[in-house]
């Protein structure tokens, strides 16, 4: 089936560049772009086309670390730094996720809210919880959104009420693993929570099977002073933190790492040979105060680095929030190490064409992809007079809520209109 839809459509093929095609057009056949121009192709002439005027047609949003179990308590709990953290906070509401009506309500919750904010692609942590994720899995799927999800293995250092032994964290993944053929667009990712809450032995097991299975790798690095401190007591052997996952087999292609604050030249060159995607989370860096990353030097140098909004660390599900957030921390960060702050093209680039890669995507609204777009009507917001679109744009990431999002399409359909 043909499909044709109309607008102002704004995308980023490249870090920094912007292509703009003020009503343009974007051709899908069954969901797959097959052209997108200023003008209609001849070709299509004739066709009926959804026009949406004046909106802005943008690129749908790809979180690239976010917690589901974690969701619950979001907006709350600021006052500590990451390891008591998640002793008082996070822990203690994870738990509750061994209820799977529990984990039904609130997860069906989420995936309404991120589709309502225009994120189709994530990748995401559950708890320890088996059934719990599938459930996860399941409310993602329903709501159209695809993306990879772990159950989190965590055999030590957890809390008395959250903890899993080693064999049971191994059969349980085991069984959690049997049952994820039953989704299309949603799929495991193996999730040791970081390198504390994980045993030598489980981390060869998780190793192994990420191998055997062919399965990809989730895990956070090199976040916050004491936690690297610990990591360096646990693993005297390793000099950086990377290498605590890379004596296990876990170090390899699309492997994904949340925070990165404190990964210096080695281990950002260890991400680059392997291809490791590093995702900056900067609203849950600032709320934990773990620091800022070098996201500047991190581009510069070519590593793959892609956003996430770390909820519950980060307070904002949106990724338009998390967009700018990294606009604002990178002028703080200019300050320190006279790096140029990212711009709005920048940021936009990383919360879309960066994180949609991950899943194969092309760059931008790319010929072949299935269309991932919101449609934007930001009619409602002041301006001083005619805007360019660019303009638009940026004023987009700033102000746009959940209301202005009229249209969102995930995997080539429409998941979403109001
Ligand atoms: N490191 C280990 N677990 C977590 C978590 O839940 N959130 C964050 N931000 N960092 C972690
Ligand atoms: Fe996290």
């Amino acid at each position: 089936m043909t499909t044709i839809i109309k607008g102002n459509i704004i995308h980023a093929p490249e870090l920094g560049r912007l292509d703009i095609l003020p009503g343009g057009h974007l051709v899908l056949e069954d969901g797959v772009i097959q052209a997108i121009s200023q003008a209609l192709p001849k070709e299509y002439a004739g066709l009926p086309v959804t026009d949406y005027g004046d909106k802005l047609i943008l690129q749908s949003f790809a979180d690239c670390h976010l917690h589901g179990s974690q969701y619950p308590f979001l907006g709350t709990g600021m006052d500590v730094t990451l390891l008591d953290w998640l002793q008082k906070y996070a822990f203690p509401v994870e738990k509750r996720f061994a209820d799977v009506n529990y984990a039904r309500m609130v997860y069906r919750q989420l995936a309404e809210e991120l589709i309502a904010n225009g994120t189709t692609r994530v990748i995401m942590f559950s708890s320890l919880h088996a059934d719990g994720t599938l459930v996860l899995m399941e409310e993602l799927e329903r709501a159209g959104i695809s993306g990879y999800v772990g159950k989190v293995n965590m055999d030590r250092n957890g809390s008395d009420e959250l903890h899993e032994t080693t064999e049971e964290s191994i059969s349980e993944t085991l069984r959690w693993l049997d049952h994820c053929g039953q989704f299309r667009s949603v799929k495991p990712i193996l999730t040791p929570r970081f390198t504390p809450s994980c045993t030598d032995e489980l981390m060869a097991w998780l190793g192994k099977t990420s191998r055997e299975r062919d399965l990809y790798v989730h895990s956070h690095l090199s976040e916050n002073d004491r936690e690297i401190a610990w990591v360096h007591q646990l693993h005297p052997g390793c000099e950086r933190y990377w290498e605590t996952y890379a004596k296990f087999g876990l170090w390899k292609d699309h492997t994904v790492m949340a925070h990165c604050v404190y990964s210096d030249e080695t281990e950002r060159k260890a991400m680059r040979e392997h291809n490791v995607m590093a995702v900056h989370c900067p609203d849950s860096n600032v709320n934990v105060r773990s620091g800022i990353a070098p996201v500047r030097r991190m581009l510069e140098e070519g590593n793959w680095v892609s956003l996430g909004s770390d909820i519950a660390g980060g307070a904002h599900l949106s990724m338009l929030e998390v967009m700018t957030c990294a606009i604002r921390s990178s002028k703080l960060k200019s300050t320190e190490d006279g790096t140029q702050p990212l711009n709005a093209a920048e940021a936009y680039y990383l919360g879309t064409t960066a994180g949609h890669r991950y899943f194969g995507a092309g760059k931008g609204f790319a010929i072949g992809d299935r269309l991932h777009a919101v449609v934007v009507d930001d009619s409602r917001l002041c301006s001083v007079g005619e805007m360019s679109l660019s303009d638009r744009l940026e004023r987009a990431l700033y102000r746009v809520s959940r209301q202005e999002i009229k249209a969102v399409y995930a995997e080539g359909k429409l998941v979403k209109c109001s």
